[in-house]
């Protein structure tokens, strides 16, 4: 399909999403799956009806629009499934898999936020208010979907998996900065503390762990002299 107007560009975004949830429809039950932290497993299986219901707000994009969701694969998010499954195959600790599967699930979420902003704006630079409305909730859902991600990696996850430093440098590495978070919600949240209304809090297995790993001596080889 040439495209020669945003509108043409539109409708093709909009097929490019379409095919990418219709992928993730059948990847999230694998990650839920392959997923051992139950608030990860609950987060991911709420995605999935999300998702399911953002298919059909593309079908009805397709109708307001007059034009067919017909078109090619997704292959950036065939790309991003496929490099998923490769990574969990390569996990061995149940929470080192866990957070991997959130890693994973981000960047989809990402790639999910960045099309749905772009088709957004071009919704609404044709006059297609009433798709741009349907695109917006859609995208308010990815980025609920993508911020409860780090916060079940941040307060839970990324604490229980194992780390090879000595316990002191892996508790000032807590405030894990990955997982998707942007730098400003980052050091709002840091200064802040807790997140306000967050149920999660991290377990009392991680603090055992932690507790545990407290009365061990430093790791030799990897103190400095
Ligand atoms: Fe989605
Ligand atoms: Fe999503």
């Amino acid at each position: 399909m040439a495209l020669e107007t945003m509108e043409d560009l539109l409708v093709h975004e909009l097929r490019d999403l379409y095919s990418a949830e219709k992928q993730l429809t059948k990847a999230l039950p694998r990650l839920a799956k392959a997923a051992t932290n139950d608030a990860l497993i609950q987060a991911l299986s709420n995605h999935l009806v999300e998702t399911k219901h953002h298919v059909s707000r593309l079908e009805e994009c397709f109708e307001l629009l007059g034009a067919s969701s017909r078109g090619k694969k997704c292959v950036g998010m065939e790309g991003l499934i496929k490099e998923g499954v490769e990574v969990l195959s390569e996990a061995d600790d149940e929470s080192v898999c866990d957070a991997a599967i959130i890693s994973q699930a981000q960047r989809a979420e990402h790639y999910e936020i960045s099309a749905y902003g772009s088709a957004r704006a071009f919704a609404l630079r044709v006059g297609q208010d009433e798709v741009a409305d349907i695109l917006s909730a859609t995208l308010e859902e990815e980025s609920a979907a993508d911020e409860l991600l780090s916060t079940i990696a941040e307060a839970q996850v990324n604490i229980e998996a194992p780390v090879e430093l000595p316990d002191t440098v892996a508790q000032r590495a807590e405030p894990a900065r990955a997982n998707g978070r942007l730098r400003e919600a980052d050091s709002r949240q840091r200064g802040n503390g807790a997140q306000k209304g967050s149920a999660i809090k991290p377990s009392t297995a991680a603090n055992r762990a932690r507790s545990t790993a407290s009365r061990q001596p430093p790791r030799r080889g990897l103190t400095t002299h």
